[in-house]
């Protein structure tokens, strides 16, 4: 007497079965691979970035620098104490992913890649970039100057 899985295996009409089974689900993977593998690549970067925990920019000597470069998470960013407010700009050229540089005494922007500029508040100045840099959140908690990874509404 045998047990009911030999069986199966044994019928022939099963193991056609089997097989085909196999065959649909092997060639319905190759077959959508390309279609996912597509999808991957039109996500946005945005939509799978993680984001990063708030800073607080209070303590060590940062209070009493003018500017301050560090990084936050993937990102460098340029904190700025102006008469008004303290600012922080992601340093991330918006054209093409170049790192911008902070001129002090001409108070602007600039990227060395393609030439593009932009004005000390973020705003473009020169093509070819269309877009300004990100200016991030900085907001003033319980006596604390804290550093958020979310874009300032300007
Ligand atoms: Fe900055 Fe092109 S990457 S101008």
């Amino acid at each position: 007497m045998t047990s009911r899985p030999s069986q199966q295996i044994d019928d022939p009409t099963e193991k056609r079965r089997f097989l085909k089974q196999l065959l649909f689900g092997t060639g319905a993977a190759y077959l959508f691979a390309p279609f996912y593998a597509v999808w991957r690549y039109l996500v946005s970067p945005s939509e799978k970035r993680v984001p990063i925990a708030p800073l607080t920019l209070n303590g060590s000597d940062m209070e009493n620098k003018r500017y301050t470069f560090l990084r936050f998470g993937d990102k460098n960013v340029l904190v700025r104490h102006d008469a008004d407010a303290v600012r922080a700009f992601n340093l991330r050229c918006t054209h093409a992913g170049c790192t911008v540089e902070w001129q002090d005494a001409a108070q602007k922007f600039v990227c060395h890649c393609h030439g593009a500029e932009f004005h000390a508040d973020g705003t473009v100045a020169k093509l070819p970039a269309t877009e300004p840099l990100e200016e991030l959140t900085v907001r003033r908690e319980q006596g604390r100057m804290i550093l958020f990874d979310e874009a300032k509404q300007r």
